[in-house]
C-alpha cells in the first residue's frame, strides 16, 4: 500500500508596510548601508506598528484563504510556530483559532526559533499521515521588534516582522508533499542565542529590564560558526539520503538569517544563486515566518511549479536545525 503524504494545498503570507531600511538604522545606531549589506545581504526589513503576533498570523492566514478559499470551520489542528507569541498563555494558537473562526480546531504554538516552521510542518505531517487529521494549518509568525534592542547594532539590523501560513491535507499522489525530514537539537547552544528575562528563570522586575534581559541576546559570531556548517550539513544530508542530485533539486528554501549562510549551504548542495529562494534583502530575519514567506511569494508569482523537488533548511536559537525535502504539489495560482 502506498504511504499516505502530507502535502501542501495552500499558502498565504503578511508583511506589514512599514519598512525600516539600513539607512533608517544608521540614524538610530553607529552602522552603514555597507557594512550590513555585506555581512548580511539585509537592505530592509518591515515593521509592525500596532498589534501583535497573532495579527501577522491572522493576515497572513487571511491572504492563504483568498488564494485558496479554505473554510476556516473545516480546519482541524493550528500549530503556530513563534518566539514572540502575544503572551505566555494563552498560546497564539489559540488567539487564531478564535479570530478565523475555526471552531472545530485545537490549537497550540511551537517554540522552535528560527526551525519552528520546519519543526511544525513535520509535526503537522504526522498527524496526516497517521490519518487522524485531513486539514493541518501550519504559521509561522513573529514580531521581531518586540524583542529587539534598537541601541543594539549587533542585533537591531538583522531581525524583522512577518507571518505565513501553509494548508497541510493528505496528497492525492503519494509521490507528491512532504518526502523526508532530518531535525536536530543540541542545547549546548542555549546560552548564544536567547532572552534571558521574563520568563520563570528570571521573572521580570525592573532589574531584568535594566539589564535589557527582555530582548534578544546573540553571539553573532559564535552562531554564524555553527550555523554556516550545520545548515549545510543537513541540506547535503536530505540530497543524499534521497539519492538526489544538484540538477534534481529545483529550489532552496533557506531560513534567511544571513546570506553567507545561504550562499554556503547552496554551494555545499551544488546550486547555482538562481536555485535560491533569496528575500533577506527586502524582509531580514523573520525567524519562524521566513521560509514559509519564500514559499509563498514564489508561488504567488508563478516561479514554484508542481512537481519541483525542493529543500527546506534552517538553523536557528536552541540549536535547531534541520531540513524537509518536498514534491511541490500546488498548481499555479489561477490568473485573474
Ligand atoms: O537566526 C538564527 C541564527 N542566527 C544566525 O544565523 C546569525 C549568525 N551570525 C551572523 O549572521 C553574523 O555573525 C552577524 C551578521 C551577526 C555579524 O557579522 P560578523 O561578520 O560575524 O561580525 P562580527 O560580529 O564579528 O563583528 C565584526 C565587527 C566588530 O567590530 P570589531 O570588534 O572588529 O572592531 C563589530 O563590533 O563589526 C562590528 N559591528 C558592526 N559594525 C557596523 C557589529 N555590528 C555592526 C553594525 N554596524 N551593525
Amino acid at each position: 500500500m502506498n504511504k499516505r503524504r502530507a502535502t501542501i494545498t495552500a499558502v498565504g503570507h503578511y508583511v506589514p508596510d512599514k519598512v525600516l531600511s539600513n539607512f533608517d538604522l544608521e540614524k538610530m545606531v553607529d552602522t552603514s548601508d555597507e557594512w550590513i549589506r555585506t555581512r548580511t545581504g539585509i537592505v530592509e526589513r518591515r515593521i509592525l506598528e500596532k498589534g501583535a503576533t497573532s495579527d501577522l498570523a491572522v493576515a497572513a492566514f487571511e491572504n492563504l484563504r483568498a488564494n485558496s478559499g479554505v473554510d476556516p470551520a473545516d480546519i482541524e489542528v493550528i500549530i503556530v510556530a513563534t518566539v514572540t507569541p502575544d503572551m505566555f498563555f494563552p498560546a497564539t494558537g489559540c488567539l487564531v483559532q478564535q479570530r478565523i473562526g475555526a471552531k472545530k480546531a485545537w490549537a497550540f504554538d511551537v517554540s522552535a526559533a528560527c526551525s519552528g516552521f520546519l519543526y511544525s510542518i513535520v509535526l503537522g505531517s504526522q498527524f496526516i499521515e497517521s490519518g487522524a487529521y485531513r486539514k493541518v494549518l501550519v504559521i509561522g509568525a513573529d514580531k521581531m521588534s518586540s524583542i529587539v534592542d534598537y541601541t543594539d547594532r549587533n542585533n537591531c539590523i538583522l531581525f524583522g516582522d512577518a507571518g505565513a501560513a501553509v494548508l497541510l491535507e493528505p496528497s492525492e499522489d503519494s509521490e507528491y508533499g512532504l518526502m523526508d525530514h532530518r531535525l536536530y537539537t543540541d542545547g549546548s547552544g542555549g546560552d548564544y542565542l536567547c532572552m534571558l528575562g521574563g520568563g520563570s528563570l528570571n521573572p521580570p522586575t525592573h532589574e531584568t529590564v535594566d539589564k535589557k534581559m527582555h530582548y534578544l541576546y546573540q553571539d553573532g559570531k559564535a552562531v554564524f560558526k555553527v550555523a554556516v556548517i550545520g545548515m549545510a550539513e543537513v541540506a547535503a544530508e536530505i540530497m543524499s539520503r534521497n539519492n538526489l542530485r544538484s540538477e534534481d533539486v529545483a529550489w532552496l528554501v533557506p531560513h534567511q538569517a544571513n546570506m553567507r549562510i545561504i550562499d554556503a549551504t547552496a554551494e555545499r548542495m551544488g546550486l547555482d544563486r538562481s536555485k535560491v529562494m533569496i528575500n533577506i534583502d527586502k524582509f531580514g530575519n523573520t525567524t519562524a515566518a521566513t521560509i514559509p514567506l519564500c514559499l509563498s511569494e514564489w508561488w504567488q508569482c508563478g516561479k514554484l511549479k508542481r512537481g519541483q523537488n525542493i529543500v527546506l533548511a534552517s538553523f536557528g536559537a536552541g540549536y535547531t536545525w534541520g531540513a524537509v525535502l518536498m514534491k511541490w504539489s500546488l498548481e499555479n495560482p489561477k490568473k485573474p
